[in-house]
């Protein structure tokens, strides 16, 4: 059913989620994210004067959460490279209102922080890993990084209770297409829930071809001859991810369909990047600057009436139209993967 209250853009969607890139840095360098390439070791990252400070960010998310905001996501590039990010959380979590506080994460720093996030209020994490075998693992992350701390990470998360823990595994044929049932099988029967999501043509510079999409459709035909499963109801209105459980028992997997099922329709999801730009869609070509009104003294009455502008003036569906927009042949500008956290 359609969430009809709360503040609605020009189609009427409400603003519901806010997702919190907080730094635009990352330890992989993810082909279909950030590739080797074009970001080398010592690419210029924002550097922190540039990126919003906790007392800037915990000013705007009670903002937006004072607008109809209930879940918050922080994401980076990688944010637990953020210092301190617990105190983040900590400061986050009491927010009246905010009913989801979560993280999503590549996990390499996981097993350290996991606790102290978890003592600071965090909810829940959603850990990346497209493959269990090193070789395809390390090829995707860009920097032959193997899947042990990862795996690490997630034990650790489940040990201290930040769960349900998601598996965010992007989807790209002839590269870890053939080694999902792997994944599936790992954690069957562990309440993780792997979510199969097809390669996006996010930014400019992945090189994204859509021969290179497996369609959900083809992943879950897949999976169901071996393990046969059921639809699930969405958790929420406008939930990213199809669900689907195990006939028997062994627990949950979903798809993110964002090419072949396009989910602009009950998109409720603003996007504030590091250095604090409002985004209304992950495939924007820029952003509505919040930072520097708010250096200059604008008051919260103020950057209120700016979020509730451009909230008012959205009319994103970008996957909805990509065929259209791509028709051109020559594609248009979008804001890259890492500065927005997805
Ligand atoms: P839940 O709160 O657990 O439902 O998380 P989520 O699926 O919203 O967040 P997550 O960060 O795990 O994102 C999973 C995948 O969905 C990533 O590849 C995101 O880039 C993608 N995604 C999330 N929101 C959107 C969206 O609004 N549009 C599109 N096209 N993709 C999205
Ligand atoms: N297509 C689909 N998913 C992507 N992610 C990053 N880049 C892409 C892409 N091009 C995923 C990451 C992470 C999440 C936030 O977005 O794997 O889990
Ligand atoms: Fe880093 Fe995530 Fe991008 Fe991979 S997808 S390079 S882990 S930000
Ligand atoms: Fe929302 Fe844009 Fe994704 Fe559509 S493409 S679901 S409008 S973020």
């Amino acid at each position: 059913m359609a969430d009809t209250s709360g503040l609605p853009d020009s189609l009427g969607r409400p603003m519901r989620d806010l997702r919190i890139s907080v730094i635009d840095k990352c330890n992989l360098r993810c082909t279909y994210c950030m590739p080797a390439e074009v970001y080398p070791e010592h690419y210029a990252f924002l550097n922190p004067q540039e990126r919003l400070s906790f007392d800037e960010i915990v000013r705007l998310a009670t903002l937006f959460v004072g607008l109809g905001v209930q879940k918050i996501r922080l994401t980076g590039g990688e944010p637990l490279l953020r210092r301190d990010l617990h105190t983040l959380v900590a400061r986050l979590a009491p927010l009246e209102g905010v009913v989801d506080l979560a993280l999503t994460t590549n996990g390499l720093r996981l097993a350290a922080q996991a606790e102290a996030l978890k003592t600071a209020g965090l909810h829940r994490v959603t850990v990346s890993l497209d493959s269990l075998d090193d070789e395809v693992f390390g090829r995707m992350n860009g920097k032959g990084q193997g899947v042990r701390p990862v795996l690490a990470g997630i034990a650790k998360a489940e040990e201290v209770g930040l769960s349900p823990i998601k598996l965010n595994v992007v989807v790209q044929r002839g590269t870890n297409d053939h080694l999902l049932m792997d994944l599936v099988e790992h954690f069957r029967g562990t309440g993780h829930v792997p979510r199969f999501i097809e390669y996006m043509d996010v930014g400019n510079r992945n090189g994204w071809e859509p021969t290179v999409v497996v369609p959900s459709r083809e992943l879950l035909h897949r999976i169901h001859e071996r393990y046969p499963v059921r639809p699930l109801e969405a958790n929420y209105t406008g939930e990213v991810a199809e669900r689907y459980a195990f006939l028997d028992g062994g627990g949950e997997i979903g798809f993110i369909s964002s090419v072949s099922q396009p989910f602009c329709g009950t998109c409720a999801r603003a996007r504030l990047s590091p250095d604090g730009k409002l985004f209304t869609c992950l495939f924007a070509r820029e952003g509505f600057d919040l930072r520097e009104p708010m250096r200059a003294g604008a008051t919260d009455e103020q950057l209120c009436a700016m979020i509730v502008h451009v909230w008012k003036a959205r009319s994103d569906r970008y996957s909805e139209i990509r065929g259209a927009l791509r028709a051109g042949g020559v594609p248009p500008q979008k804001i890259e993967m890492y500065q927005i956290g997805g």
